[in-house]
């Protein structure tokens, strides 16, 4: 029989996460499947200005795993492949939903190997449930009391009525 050696295999899951979704929940736990750790690092994307704080955003990741000692959440305001590196991550776990999401990953993914040579991109399919949705749609259905329970986590949902007083 073969040995193989046991190293524990780490994963980051990279994202805005405002907020995070069933979706990519669905995405951590199947990434789960494949390595032994992942962190959830929150990132920053110029693009993208946040209704969440960092600190509110952090613990509504948090609470979705408080039994799960193999999710870690972490912050990043740097080069990502920087951070993946340091930490010796073999991965970039990222969710692609449609052919929509190809080419922006495509790009990221090619990017990040040209900036460090040592980080595979991962890419994984949620759930077909979870296929249409995002942070922002599920952002712009809540604005306008949309009802989007079921789409993110209960304490979410909640944060969402807040944020945007609906009752
Ligand atoms: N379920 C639900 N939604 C999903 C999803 C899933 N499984 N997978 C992706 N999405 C959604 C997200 O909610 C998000 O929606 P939004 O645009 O409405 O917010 C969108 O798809 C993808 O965004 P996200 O996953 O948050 O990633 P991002 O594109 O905002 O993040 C970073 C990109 C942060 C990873 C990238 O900017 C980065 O690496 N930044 C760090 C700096 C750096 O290294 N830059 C150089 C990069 S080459």
């Amino acid at each position: 029989m073969t040995k193989v050696q046991q190293t524990q295999s780490l994963a980051i899951y990279p994202g805005t996460f405002d907020p995070i979704t069933n979706g990519h929940i669905d995405i951590i736990n199947r990434g789960l499947t494949l390595f032994d750790k992942i962190i959830v690092v929150i990132a920053q994307n110029p693009g993208k200005e946040p209704l969440f704080s960092l600190e509110d955003r952090k613990e509504m990741i948090q609470s979705c795993f408080v039994d799960d000692k193999r999710v870690e959440i972490d912050l990043v305001s740097g080069l990502l492949v920087e951070y993946a590196a340091r930490i010796h991550a073999r991965a970039i776990i990222r969710g692609l939903r449609a052919v929509s999401d190809f080419d922006y990953e495509f790009q990221l993914a090619l990017m990040n190997r040209k900036l460090e040579r040592s980080v595979e991109s991962v890419f994984l399919m949620p759930g077909f449930r979870w296929i249409y949705i995002s942070s922002s749609i599920i952002k712009d259905a809540a604005r306008h009391g949309g009802d989007v329970q079921g789409l993110v986590p209960a304490h979410v949902f909640q944060m969402l009525r807040k944020k945007f007083n609906n009752r």
